[in-house]
C-alpha cells in the first residue's frame, strides 16, 4: 500500500496535509527538517519524496515520539534521524553542525495522542495528574505553576494565553484552595474552575475549563517563547530556494509567524516619498502564499481539531532572485 493512503499514524490526522505538500515541494535527494514530528502524518506524506539521496530529520521534544519515528524510518527509503529536543534549542545545532534544508516544517501544538493520552494531564475531560509537560522529563508541571505562581500572574496568564473572561475570579479561587491543599490533577482544576464562574458560563462556549487549560499549557512548555527563537533559526537553517511552513492554531502564535514571515518579504523600507532608496534593506526572503491557508470544510469534517489551524510558508531567496 502507498505510504501515503495508509490511515494516519496512532490516530493523529496531520493538519491541512495537502495544503503543506503543495506549498512546501519536496522534491527528491532534498532535506527535510520536521520541527514537530508527533506521529509523523506529515512525514509519511513529505519523505517518500525525498528518494534515496534525501534525508529527513524529525525533532521532538516528546520521548514518545520516537516510537513513532522508529515506524516511518522503516518504511522510508531516505535516510532519517531523530531529535529529542526542543526545536528550538536543536535547530541552531543543526545550522553550527552546517546542515541546510530545503524544507522546514513547524506544525505548532499538541498531537492528538497526547491530548488524548489521560496521563499527560492535558485534557481538562480525563482525570490525571496535573502535568502538560510535552516532554515530562523537564521543566516545571502545571502543578507546580499553579501551586507558585502569584495570583495577579495566574490572572494575567489566563487572560493573555486562554483569553478567559473570568480570570481574576478563577485565580483568585486557584489560590484559596491551595492554601487549603495542593492542586494536583486535572480535577481539581476542573472543579475550581467550575466554583469560579457564574453558573450561565458553565454551559456556554465550549468546556468551562478549555482556556485556562490551554493557557496553562503555553506557558509550561513556554510555547511562544520557542516558536521565536525557533523561526529565527528555522529560516537560518534554509539553503537558497528553502521553504519553511507553520501551522499555528492561536492566534498569538499566528500574529509572530505572520510578522516574522512579512519581515524577512519586505524589501526597501524608505518612507514612499523617498526619490532613491536610503535604507538599504532587501528582501531575504519571499511569501509561498499572500495570505494564511485554512482547512478546507471537507477536512474540518474529517478532523474538527483542524478548526483553527493556519498555515503560512516563506521562500528563501537565493543569489539568483536578487
Ligand atoms: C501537532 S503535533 C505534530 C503532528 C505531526 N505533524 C503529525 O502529523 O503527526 C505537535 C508535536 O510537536 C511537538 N512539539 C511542540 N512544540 C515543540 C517544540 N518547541 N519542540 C519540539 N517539539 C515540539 C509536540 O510534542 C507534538 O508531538
Amino acid at each position: 500500500m502507498p505510504l501515503e493512503s495508509r490511515r494516519p499514524a496512532r490516530g493523529h490526522e496531520p493538519v491541512l496535509a495537502d495544503e503543506v505538500v503543495r506549498l512546501l515541494a519536496p522534491r527528491a535527494g532534498e532535506t527535510v527538517v520536521d520541527c514537530t514530528f508527533g506521529a509523523g502524518g506529515h512525514a509519511r506524506r513529505l519523505a517518500p519524496a525525498l528518494g534515496e539521496g534525501g534525508r529527513y530529520i524529525a525533532i521532538d521534544r516528546d520521548p514518545e515520539a520516537r516510537t513513532w519515528f522508529a515506524d516511518l524510518a522503516d518504511d522510508v527509503v531516505c535516510e532519517t534521524r531523530f531529535i529529542h529536543a526542543n526545536f528550538a534549542d536543536a535547530l541552531p545545532r543543526l545550522l553550527d553542525q552546517g546542515l541546510r534544508a530545503d524544507v522546514v516544517l513547524m506544525d505548532l501544538g499538541l498531537s492528538s495522542m497526547q491530548v488524548d493520552r489521560a496521563e499527560r494531564g492535558f485534557s481538562y475531560s480525563r482525570q490525571a495528574p496535573l502535568d502538560m509537560r510535552m516532554d515530562p522529563a523537564r521543566g516545571a508541571s502545571a502543578a507546580d505553576l499553579v501551586a507558585t505562581a502569584s495570583e495577579k500572574d495566574l490572572a494575567g496568564l489566563m487572560r493573555t494565553y486562554g483569553e478567559e473572561r473570568y480570570a481574576r475570579p478563577i485565580a483568585r479561587a486557584i489560590v484559596r484552595r491551595r492554601a487549603i491543599e495542593p492542586i494536583t490533577t486535572t480535577g481539581d482544576l476542573v472543579e475550581i474552575v467550575r466554583s469560579a464562574v457564574p453558573t450561565p458560563a458553565l454551559f456556554a462556549g465550549g468546556h468551562p475549563a478549555k482556556r485556562v487549560f490551554q493557557a496553562l499549557r503555553i506557558v509550561v512548555n513556554d510555547e511562544l517563547g520557542s516558536l521565536e527563537r525557533g523561526l529565527a533559526s528555522a529560516f537560518a537553517l534554509l539553503a537558497p530556494g528553502g521553504r519553511l511552513g507553520v501551522i499555528s492554531f492561536h492566534s498569538l502564535e499566528d500574529r509572530m509567524v505572520k510578522r516574522f514571515m512579512r519581515d524577512r518579504a519586505q524589501g526597501c523600507i524608505c518612507p514612499p516619498d523617498m526619490p532613491v532608496c536610503g535604507c538599504g534593506h532587501t528582501a531575504e526572503g519571499a511569501l509561498l502564499a499572500s495570505k494564511a491557508q485554512r482547512p478546507r470544510q471537507a477536512e474540518l469534517d474529517r478532523n474538527p481539531r483542524a478548526r483553527s489551524a493556519l498555515l503560512r510558508g516563506i521562500r528563501r531567496l537565493g543569489e539568483d532572485d536578487r
